[in-house]
């Protein structure tokens, strides 16, 4: 257990500003059009939002993807060389990656995740409930470059990266992420990575703006976040939630739209909105299989098998490392 970790989390008031968050959320708004980071999304409310986004009857993704890995578990733990370390990148609550070492080939498990305290919890469960695994937490940021530990040096490699979290890159980013994740790997690894399909828009709009309006409140969380880290004064009743898929680009955008014409504040600058201008906080890119097999061989994995539920709603890809 990291002292240090508990310490911070434990004294809550006031919120410890962030830096980064600071230079990010300054240097979004001077752009135009205005953009916000999704990675903002996720402090505590945040996280607890998007908990219950995944319940929601019109989210589909985690349930379809949690379905898939269920289903045909056996199959995708058996692309897995036998005593692997599976390397799980943004590891969260665990949930899926439990459903891969239900079939007892990984030895290892390294979650990799940015939040200490979450992951020591996850641990420390792990540990428990699997008592023949080596589990190895790595505090990291998943999206750079990140040496895994020493005690997995000598056995192969899977990575695993569920929950189509690679659609909030840009495909080039998306691109860079699977070659970085190739390089971390090394020879002869294993991906096991789940991709959101494209499909019909009505599905997808109504995935991103839900009737009980959670999305929205998840949305304007990073409003709430930008008010009370750095300083803010975003009116929340005063931008509205909207989700639009952007048909060429393959992706669902979504936005939050001024009502009116007005000027917000945060760490002590002033930023203007025309009425009807919006801030964009979030794509997520749809991918059919072959669009996301091509990005991946120019990452230099090679495709190997697909699974996907009977409405072919999403995919389970399995890649390996090195050109066919
Ligand atoms: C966590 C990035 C996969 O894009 O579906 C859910 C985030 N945004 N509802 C997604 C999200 C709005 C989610 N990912």
């Amino acid at each position: 257990m990291n002292i240090h970790v508990a310490a911070r989390t434990e004294h809550r008031e006031p919120s410890p500003a962030d830096p980064a968050f600071a230079r990010d959320a300054i240097s979004g708004l001077s752009q135009q059009p205005k953009k916000l980071p999704p990675k903002y999304f996720y402090d505590e409310t945040g996280s607890n939002l998007f908990e219950e986004i995944t319940r929601l009857p019109e989210y589909y993704p985690t349930r379809t993807e949690l379905g898939i890995l269920r289903e045909r578990g056996s199959e995708i733990a058996a692309t897995i060389p036998h005593h692997a370390a599976l390397v799980e990148f943004g590891a969260g609550a665990t949930t899926k990656a439990r459903l891969l070492l239900a079939h007892h080939r990984v030895g290892a498990y390294v979650p990799v995740d940015i939040s200490g305290a979450f992951l020591n919890r996850q641990t420390a469960a792990l540990r428990r409930d699997y008592p023949g695994l080596a589990v190895h937490p790595l505090v990291a940021d998943f999206t750079c470059p990140f040496t895994l530990p020493e005690g997995i040096a000598k056995l192969p490699k899977a990575g695993f990266f569920p929950g189509s979290t690679i659609g909030n890159f840009e495909p080039e980013e998306a691109r860079a992420f699977l070659e970085t994740a190739r390089k971390i790997l090394g020879p002869g690894a294993v991906f096991v990575i789940g991709v959101d399909l494209e499909k019909d828009d009505r599905i997808l709009q109504a995935a991103y703006d839900d009737d009980a309006g959670v999305t929205s409140r998840f949305n304007k969380n990073i409003l709430s976040r930008i008010n009370r880290e750095l300083d803010g004064d975003f009116d929340l009743a005063r931008f509205s939630h909207r989700a639009i898929y952007n048909h060429d680009a393959h992706r669902i955008e979504m936005h939050l739209v001024s009502q009116g014409a007005q000027t917000v504040h945060l760490a002590r600058q002033g930023f203007s909105f025309r009425a009807g201008e919006s801030i964009h906080t979030e794509s997520s890119y749809k991918y059919s299989v072959t669009r996301f097999q091509e990005l991946a061989r120019r990452a230099g994995w090679t495709p190997d098998r697909v699974w996907s539920d009977e409405r072919d709603m999403f995919s389970v890809h399995a890649l390996r490392a090195g050109r066919a």
